[in-house]
């Protein structure tokens, strides 16, 4: 798994020349967010220049919000009776989308507040308004003071405030503002490299080079390859066997399978090729359908296993193992930029644009007759419908986001999952840590020394499938049951501090801590069994044999897992579609349902160690290293054909 480093925002900045006075809150005005916790590795350099240009994005309060976990159940619990009636965009949007009384609520306030109606408009699926200002007419606004914060090892820099107020009636018609408390999260080339090259390792843990020793069978082969060495070289072969993958796909034309990279990470047409030529011969040429999103590029300047293997490792084996199904590199993010989580979920938001943009002249706009040249095209409009199944090996430390930042991004998962879309996240390569190892203090700051264990997000988010590591014991085969990674990396695992239980894991939840109580205290976790907790579902994550710059080596990481456990889902949407069927959407009330049991391997033995502990155990049943297990997929296609 990469883990996404801060980085500067677009907005050049100068020195500021006076340092505003620090105001009181005036009366009917309240903090509505502070910043989560201080960013590592970044420090607050100076006031921003009052003058610059912020462009400010408000995220307006949805309606039904509040019912979305309920309205997720209804289409993706295996035992209602409306399972896979996925709802259409047009459905998300109209059922979610702010009031009047809530768009017109801001839109008087920011008027009132003396701007005029071209600097503000909303967005075509209602959910934001924009505001272009100055950082002076913001720090106004918002009774706040913006800063120049810079990193301390790439010198890259990015403003924010630590804190900003609303009016006590608008609170309620606000979910969050943009950018203000948040520090944007995007992998940094340099951050990435001097991290790598420093040491310190963060993200897939990559090995020295190696030769695998022979050619193995392809897909479509009869005999698979030799399955001797599965527990040193991890190849598309010993995953067909431990996962009981024997299925080609039939329904390309009809499924979609995406995997999300951010840039500077890229792949090499030439690795993809070295890889298929030794292990999928079929295959050499095949390349994925490349999505472009937010000026992205898969760039090929620089070259090593820090800018390739994550791109190189999810798409040689999700591409492998579904072929012949096409897959989509949903890449996001340029060099100057990079990417983060909410720019994929734009992407994908196509069909929310296409029947409330900027084309069609009857939905266009909320406010024509007050808002002249406010409505001149959503900026965030979508470029590609959903993919059915979506995989993403990044990830950040849950403690780095705010909750109402946490809970808005959720909810979009959540919306994907109604659309009928299944996403999976890893779920981290640092046991009970986060990010470098690092741990919390207790009032949750990061801490090197802390104790409190630090969770990954979104893989945290309970609408995604948080998928952890497993691997095949030294010196047993694929037949032997797996144990929780801990090779190299250990699984990301344990308990949400932002996110509630989701109804679908209470009871595997608590029968995990009645069973199997962890030997820590409320300092450690939060232990009160009404916290989301992660990992969902593992699949292998060691010792993958991966082309990278023109050589094979062996990487380790949930990195890998993600994309493994996304295609086993690709090929069941292929057999549904096949028969006629709906994909399969949000898998999670399924894989914790009694009647899944079968269409997993259930994970009992390791632990993922961290913060000074040995982490949590796998045991019988869920737990909070492996989730529900491995899947198997011949027995999960026909638990899936049963479904509606
Ligand atoms: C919201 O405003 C739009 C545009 O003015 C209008 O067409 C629509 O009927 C309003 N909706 C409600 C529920 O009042
Ligand atoms: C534990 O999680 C629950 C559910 O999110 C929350 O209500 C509770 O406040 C949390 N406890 C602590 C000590 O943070």
């Amino acid at each position: 798994m990469r883990i996404l480093a801060y980085l500067a925002t677009l907005i050049s900045l100068l020195p500021s020349v006076l340092a505003a006075p620090s105001s009181t809150l005036p009366a009917r005005y309240a903090v509505h967010e502070r910043r989560a916790a201080e960013p590592l590795h970044w420090h607050l350099s100076r006031r921003a220049n009052p003058s610059s240009a912020l462009p400010l994005n408000i995220g307006l309060r949805q309606q039904n919000i509040e019912n979305i976990e309920e309205m997720l159940m209804a289409v993706s619990h295996p035992s209602s009776p409306t399972y896979g009636q996925h709802w259409s965009a047009k459905q998300v949007v109209e059922t979610f989308s702010p009031t009047n009384e809530t768009i017109g609520s801001v839109l008087t306030w920011l008027m009132d507040s003396g701007f005029s109606s071209d600097k503000i408009r909303v967005s075509g699926n209602r959910g934001w308004v924009q505001l272009h200002a100055t950082i002076a007419e913001i720090e106004e606004l918002l009774h706040t003071e913006y800063h120049v914060y810079t990193h301390l090892e790439t010198g890259e820099e990015q403003i924010g405030c630590k804190t900003y107020s609303l009016p006590v009636r608008i609170q309620e018609h606000v979910d969050l503002i943009r950018p203000t408390v948040h520090f944007n999260h995007h992998p940094s080339p340099a951050y990435e490299v001097n991290k790598r090259f420093g040491g310190l390792g963060v993200g897939d843990d990559v090995g020295p080079t190696m030769s695998p020793k022979k050619v193995q069978a392809s897909a479509s082969s009869d005999s698979p390859g030799d399955l001797s060495e599965c527990d040193s070289m991890t190849t598309l072969d010993c995953l067909r066997a431990l996962y009981n993958i024997n299925y080609t796909p039939v329904a390309t034309d009809k499924n979609t399978f995406g995997v999300v990279e951010f840039t500077p990470q890229a792949f090499l047409e030439a690795d993809l090729d070295l890889f298929f030529a030794n292990f999928s011969p079929s295959q050499v040429g095949t390349r994925p359908v490349t999505v472009l999103i937010d000026g992205a590029v898969v760039q090929t300047d620089n070259q090593a296993p820090s800018f390739n293997v994550e791109s190189d490792l999810d798409l040689e084996y999700a591409m492998g193992l579904t072929t012949p199904q096409p897959v989509t590199l949903l890449q996001v993010g340029d060099l100057v930029e990079g990417g983060s989580f909410d720019n994929w979920l734009d992407a994908v938001d196509a069909s929310f644009c296409t029947f409330e943009g900027g084309d069609d002249p009857s939905q266009d706009g909320i406010y024509p007759d007050t808002q002249p040249g406010g409505f001149d095209g959503p900026e965030d409009c979508g470029i590609l419908p959903p993919p059915n199944v979506v995989s993403i090996s990044y990830a950040q430390d849950e403690s780095s986001v705010t909750p109402a930042f946490a809970m808005r991004q959720c909810a979009e998962h959540a919306k994907l999952g109604l659309m009928g879309s299944s996403v999976f996240y890893s779920s981290g390569d640092r046991g009970v840590a986060g990010n470098g190892n690092v741990c919390l203090d207790n009032d949750g700051t990061p801490d090197a020394n802390g104790v409190k264990f630090n969770p990954q997000f979104p893989a945290t988010c309970p609408f995604v499938t948080a998928v952890g590591a497993t691997q095949i014991n030294p010196g047993s085969t694929v037949s032997d049951p797996e144990v929780a990674c801990m090779t190299r990396i250990f699984s990301g695992g344990g308990f949400s501090n932002i996110y509630s239980l989701p109804d679908y894991q209470s009871e595997a939840v608590s029968s995990y801590l009645t069973n199997n109580p962890p030997p820590f205290t409320a300092q450690r976790f939060n232990n009160s069994g009404n916290s989301r907790a992660i990992p969902d579902i593992s699949a292998n994550g060691a010792n993958y044999v991966v082309a990278v710059n023109g050589e094979f080596r062996l990487v380790f990481g949930t990195s890998a897992s993600a994309p493994v456990v996304a295609s086993i889902i690709t090929l069941v949407n292929d057999a549904r579609i096949a028969a006629g069927k709906k994909p399969v959407g949000f898998i999670n009330p399924a894989i914790y349902s009694d009647q899944f049991k079968n269409g997993l391997n259930d994970i009992t033995t390791g632990d993922n160690p961290g913060c000074g502990s040995n982490g949590f155990s796998a045991a019988v049943g869920w737990d909070p290293v492996t989730g529900v297990g491995t899947p198997n997929l011949a027995n999960l296609i026909p638990l899936f054909l049963n479904l509606p």
